[in-house]
């Protein structure tokens, strides 16, 4: 594939925040053994190079009761390379959806010779093996790991270091088209194969959001939920640095990835502050303003790459009441964080108000945030599911 090449970083701290990069070509032709003419616009991004990333890359697609049709183009976009790792938490009493998905997933591996990974997240053996790894953090008061996507990232990133890899990328699986799940995972790749870091972390910007309109079909560019939340992080930023910014372009990014170094040394959010809560994390243990959270990625640096997809990004609408949760999460994650001052949470308390989430004098909530992976013992998770995972695992014939 052919990117722009990294013409901006802002920095701050060990955090090196990229620009966005636009994809120019979705193939760009074989590698015909010679180097490429140098050119310091455009980037070339090796096809064999970016096989070799999605071989160490895990594809954690999270899923909720999402229609069947959708999950199954969603599993059939992710590269062949990549090894899928779904964490349902779909219904299981009235109709058990989550039966259905396991076995579209076991027809779909056996006719395409992979291997993939599923798991139910209220599955009382995952439970089990968090609290053997001595991460039982996303634990519920009934034992068993809490409702919430950024739950199931958390045991999909868990899962995705017991099978080796050494990268994640996520995937919503309420995805129209397939098309896209693939561009976003070589758009994974692209970012990792130009990182120098081993802390990095690669977030997707979608050319267009369409939405149906009176007048027909749309192509906006930027979400309602996204808009705000830039503004906002990129204002902490400013304040921070006391430079304006408008760097961030990515602050809701659902679909990105990361390196599993880095992923073992953030703290994470619940709920939809997942997103945010990641950057705010990097920008807190990484930006300067406080103690260092780890000095090896201190002295790496910690690498952030904004990617623009060509294909357009369509998903299931779900509603209002959706959007303001989202919005409430993604900008609590901000106002409570310890780099948010009195300013900055003026012009939170604003925005929301101004979307109605919040009303007069209320403040938005407070995300639990959980300990970083590499408080979880690895080989003691493995030992927990190992004696199980022919059960979970969807193999291919020999
Ligand atoms: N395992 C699991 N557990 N998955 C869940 C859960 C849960 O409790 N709740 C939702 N999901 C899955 C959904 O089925 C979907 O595949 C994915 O998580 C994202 O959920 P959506 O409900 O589709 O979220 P969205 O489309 O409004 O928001 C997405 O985009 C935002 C902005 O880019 C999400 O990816 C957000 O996290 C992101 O901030
Ligand atoms: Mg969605």
């Amino acid at each position: 594939m052919r990117i722009e090449n990294l013409r901006y970083t802002e920095r701050f701290g060990a955090v090196m925040l990229h620009d966005v990069q636009k994809v120019l070509e979705l193939d760009s032709g074989r590698s015909r053994g010679v180097p490429p003419q140098l050119n310091l616009a455009v980037r070339k991004v090796e096809e064999e190079t970016i096989k070799d990333f999605e071989e160490k890359m895990a594809v954690i697609i999270p899923t909720k009761n999402e229609r069947l049709k959708l999950f199954e183009g969603v599993i059939g976009g992710v590269p062949h390379e990549c090894l899928k790792i779904i964490v349902s938490n779909s219904e299981r009493r009235r109709f058990d959806r989550f039966r259905m998905e396991r076995d579209a997933l076991e027809q779909y591996c056996r006719f395409t010779q992979r291997r993939a990974l599923i798991f139910h997240q209220k599955d009382p053996l995952l439970a089990e093996a968090l609290s053997d790894a001595g991460y039982p953090d996303i634990l519920g008061e009934d034992g068993l790991i809490k409702d919430g996507k950024a739950e199931g990232m958390i045991v999909g990133m868990l899962l995705a270091k017991m099978a080796g890899k050494e990268y994640v990328g996520f995937i919503d699986a309420d995805n129209y088209f397939p098309g896209s799940v693939w561009e976003y995972i070589r758009c994974y790749a692209a970012g990792f194969i130009l990182a120098e870091s081993p802390y990095t972390m690669v977030r997707v910007l979608w050319r267009y959001k369409p939405k149906m309109s009176v007048h027909g079909m749309y192509f906006k560019k930027w979400g309602r939920v996204s808009q705000v939340t830039n503004r906002v992080m990129n204002a902490l930023i400013s304040y921070t640095m006391g430079f304006d910014t408008d760097i961030i372009k990515t602050g809701n990014a659902g679909e990105h990835a990361i390196s599993l170094q880095l992923a073992d040394i953030l703290p994470y959010a619940s709920g939809f502050a997942v997103e945010p809560q990641e950057l705010l994390s990097i920008f807190e243990g990484f930006g300067g303003a406080l103690p260092v959270a780890d000095r090896s990625a201190a002295n790496r640096g910690v690498e952030i790459f904004q990617i623009e997809s060509r294909n357009p990004h369509l998903h299931e609408e779900k509603g209002a009441e959706h959007i303001q949760e989202m919005l409430l999460d993604g900008l609590g994650s901000i106002y409570h964080s310890p780099l948010s001052e009195t300013g900055i949470r003026e012009v939170i308390l604003e925005e929301l108000i101004d979307q109605n989430a919040l009303s007069l004098g209320e403040e938005p909530p407070k995300p639990n945030i959980y300990p970083p992976l590499g408080r979880a013992d690895i080989g003691k998770f493995r030992k927990a599911l190992e004696d199980h995972l022919d059960a979970y695992s969807v193999l291919p014939e020999k």
